[in-house]
């Protein structure tokens, strides 16, 4: 029989952090305690839920202090990367600065820190990458993630970094994620430019989640990639997605990266190699078409 935790979940109103409380709280036996920087999305109460700016170190102490969490799972990120090459100070706060927060608060119960990062630690040079590729990332975003890996790294203390990659999904009062926002962009009868020459492999939130609830269970620490099983182009993806929505996909016009003028600049083919976590943890994430019509079916469409 597992012995239930008290797992404390940052992020809890985000695309993962929603999910991954969802996970949590259904499936498992699990005690989850919940915070995200502003009120809570969910409107049921029957958990614990209190905001946190988890860049601040006393708040964050506080918090373990009075919780004493077994894990703390931190979903919490500043995400926008394009954002992260202007609000270069505030994206290094979120995305490294708090990290060492919990670094530090962890000490007081042992608590195990689960960390998020990102396939945005890569260059996209070569694709393929496993969990001891060098990491070489382009953009300010990849580089505080990357940061925020090596302070965990290095800390000592008992952790697990999934790095995963174009996670989509669905929840309540969410930013839209790729899919989401081609879904709205296709049914309104818009054209949209999509990169045909940017490759990943999407990755459909629920097995991003179901990889958390088995990383908890079978106490796996260190590295693991997750994400989507198919690998693709983001144009080949709103294709297949205009089609599994049954969406017109001549509104989709394929672009060139060069053509979008981002501020951050993105690895072309970010593939990960998926052994470890598919061995490790037993877990087998959709394809393109399977996320899909998952995501189908979760909108009731
Ligand atoms: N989405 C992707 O495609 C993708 C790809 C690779 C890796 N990841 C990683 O996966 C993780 C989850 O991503 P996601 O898409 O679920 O992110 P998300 O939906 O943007 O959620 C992140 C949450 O963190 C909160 N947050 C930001 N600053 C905070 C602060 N100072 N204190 C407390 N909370 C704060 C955000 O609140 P506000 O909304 O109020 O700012 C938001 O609710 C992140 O670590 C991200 O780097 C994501």
């Amino acid at each position: 029989m597992l012995k239930s935790k008290k797992i404390l979940i940052t992020g809890a109103n985000g695309l993962l952090g929603q999910k991954t409380t969802e996970l949590f709280r259904h499936e498992t036996q699990h005690e989850v305690i919940l915070t995200d920087l502003h009120e809570n999305a969910f409107e049921s109460r029957g958990f614990d839920y209190f905001p946190m700016d988890i860049t601040k170190k006393d708040e964050v102490k506080d918090a373990v202090k009075k919780y004493l969490p077994d894990i703390i799972i931190n979903t919490a990120a500043f995400t926008n990367v394009d954002g992260c090459e202007t609000e270069r100070e505030l994206s290094w706060k979120v995305n490294v600065d708090a990290v060492k927060n919990f670094i530090i608060a962890s000490r007081i119960n042992s608590s195990k820190i689960i960390h998020i990062s990102t396939d945005y630690v890569f260059d996209g040079k070569t694709g393929n990458y496993s969990e001891t590729s060098k990491p070489a990332p382009l953009s300010y975003y990849g580089k505080s993630k990357l940061a925020g890996e090596n302070a965990l790294i290095t800390s000592g203390i008992d952790f697990t970094i999934i790095r995963t990659m174009i996670i989509y999904g669905t929840g309540k009062n969410l930013r839209p994620n790729f899919a989401v926002w081609l879904i709205n962009m296709l049914s309104e009868n818009n054209q949209v430019k999509i990169v045909d020459d940017q490759f990943g492999m999407p990755t459909m939130v629920d097995d991003l989640g179901w990889a958390l609830v088995k990383i908890v269970d079978l106490n796996k620490s260190g590295i693991y990639h997750v994400c989507g099983s198919e690998y693709c182009s983001r144009y080949e993806f709103a294709v297949k997605l205009a089609e599994v929505f049954k969406l017109n996909e001549n509104l989709i016009m394929p672009v060139k990266t060069g053509d979008l003028n981002q501020a951050a600049e993105r690895p072309m083919n970010s593939s990960f190699i998926l052994l470890k976590a598919e061995t490790d943890l037993g877990i087998k994430p959709l394809n393109v078409t399977e996320g899909l019509n998952l995501l189908k079916i979760q909108l009731g469409m």
